[in-house]
This record gives C-alpha cells, sequence and structure tokens, in this order.
C-alpha cells in the first residue's frame, strides 16, 4: 500500500522567517493518512527543520565535495536533517526557457539527463529521496511524443539503479504545459500517464514498480486534489503556487486522506 505523498515546491519565493510562519499556519492539517513534505529555498531549509515539519530541498550537485563554487552537496543537506529532494525539474533541466534561451546556452545553464541520473545516485547514497520530475513540452505532446520523452526521461534517470533503491525514488509527472499555467491536466489524461509511467517502471527497476510513489504535479489546487489524488496510479502531488497559500494547501493537504 503505497502513502500518499503531498510536497510543496515553494521555488524561489518565501524568506525563512515567512517559511517558518506558512509552515507553522499549515502542520494543523496534517494527518497520518499521508506524508506532507515542503520544499523551501537552501536559505529557508534550516528555519523549515526547526518546526519539525519533514523538509526537501529544491536541488543538489552530485559532488561529494570540492571546488564547485555555489553548490550544495547531497551529504551537506542530509546533514541539516533534509529527507527528500527534487531533482530534473522542467525549470532546471531548463525547458521551462527553451524558447528564451539560445540553444548553445541550454548546456551551461540546464540539467542533462546524465546530471539528473547522478544527482539520484548521490542522493541515495546520502539517504535522501529523490523526487524525480519528467513531463512533456507543450509541443512534444501536440507532436504525439508525450509517452517517449518520458520514457526517455525514465529510463536515463534510473540507468543502473537497483530496484532496491528504486522504491525510495518518488517520481512526480509534471507536464511543463500545466506548471503555473492554470491549466491542468485533466484527471483521466494524467491518470494515464502515471499509469504509462508505472508500466514504463515494471521494465527499468521491475520489483519496485507497484511500491514507487507516482505524484501529478502542475497547477494543483483544492479545487482539483480530490479528483487527481483518487486516481489509481496518482499517489499525491507535487504542488507550486498552491502552496505558497496556506488555506489552500490545507484543503490539499486533506484531499490526501
Ligand atoms: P504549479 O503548481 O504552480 O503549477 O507548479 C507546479 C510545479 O512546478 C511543482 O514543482
Amino acid at each position: 500500500m503505497r502513502k500518499p505523498l503531498v510536497a510543496g515546491n515553494w521555488k524561489m519565493n518565501l524568506t525563512p522567517s515567512e517559511g517558518a510562519r506558512l509552515i507553522r499556519e499549515i502542520q494543523s492539517a496534517f494527518h497520518d493518512a499521508a506524508e506532507v513534505v515542503v520544499c523551501p529555498s537552501f536559505v529557508a531549509l534550516i528555519d523549515a527543520l526547526e518546526t519539525g515539519a519533514p523538509v526537501g530541498a529544491q536541488d543538489v550537485f552530485w559532488k561529494e565535495s570540492g571546488a564547485f563554487t555555489g553548490s550544495i552537496s547531497a551529504g551537506m543537506l542530509a546533514n541539516l536533517g533534509v529527507t527528500y529532494c527534487i531533482v530534473g525539474h522542467s525549470e532546471t533541466r531548463g525547458r521551462f526557457g527553451k524558447l528564451e534561451v539560445d540553444e548553445s546556452c541550454l548546456g551551461y545553464f540546464s540539467e542533462t539527463d546524465e546530471t539528473v541520473r547522478l544527482k539520484i545516485v548521490a542522493l541515495l547514497a546520502a539517504g535522501i529521496a529523490p523526487v524525480l520530475c519528467v513531463g512533456e513540452t507543450l509541443a512534444e505532446r501536440e507532436a504525439g511524443n508525450t509517452d517517449a520523452v518520458i520514457q526517455g526521461q525514465l529510463s536515463a534517470a534510473l540507468m543502473g539503479i537497483s530496484s532496491t533503491d528504486a522504491s525510495r525514488i518518488v517520481v512526480a509527472y509534471e507536464p511543463v504545459w500545466a506548471i503555473g499555467t492554470g491549466k491542468t491536466c485533466d484527471t483521466p489524461e494524467a491518470e494515464r500517464v502515471c499509469g504509462m509511467i508505472r508500466s514504463s517502471l515494471t521494465g527499468l527497476v521491475d520489483g519496485a514498480a507497484e511500491e514507487m510513489r507516482i505524484l501529478y504535479g502542475g497547477s494543483v489546487k483544492a479545487a482539483n486534489a480530490a479528483d487527481l489524488f483518487a486516481q489509481p496510479n496518482i499517489d499525491g502531488g507535487l504542488v507550486g503556487g498552491a502552496s505558497l497559500i496556506a488555506d489552500e494547501f490545507k484543503a490539499i493537504i486533506q484531499a490526501a486522506k
């Protein structure tokens, strides 16, 4: 039986004190039927952890230590008490800005399939559960390539990962066109893609596929959360904008009961 997970991705929002205040406002909605985790910016992690709430990071660098200015290792996050970490978000893969950024820059600014995999390996070694984001752009969907794009992202990210390790990974299906746009993927299609993800996982990390949680992310709000979370292959949500509004996020947490 998979326990639902409701994760709030605060992105580049909230100071440390604002974040701690928000957590104290939502804590009354936590319940035993689901796990809740908030993912603040790096600078707000410590204040968030001091509230006692489960806390995730939004990114990590895969090397243990060294001359990597501006980077944070998985060991550093684990030492603080961080238990989850997002990897491969469309905003860090650079897919979000694809139209605005010159193609030649993407190699410098973006995660690649290989760096996503290296981050997963580093997180697992440090005892942190990776939240692996996958999803297609609008152009990829319109070209009929949704499933192939996601299968490619999954197989690259999970290459060489044992099924024991894979059972600790959470996959988040985040269609790029639904992020921050107010456009939610309709529930039957979100369930279809999450079911396709589970079938693909069977081929990649056989024994773990039924245990792994698959979240939906992209304009999740109080009004659509219960419907999405009721689907057999959707085990919770990765919530952006709505996780910054206490009443909205509390209602989403309740929807995972
Ligand atoms: P929104 O919920 O704001 O669409 O963001 C989703 C997301 O990117 C979560 O990681």
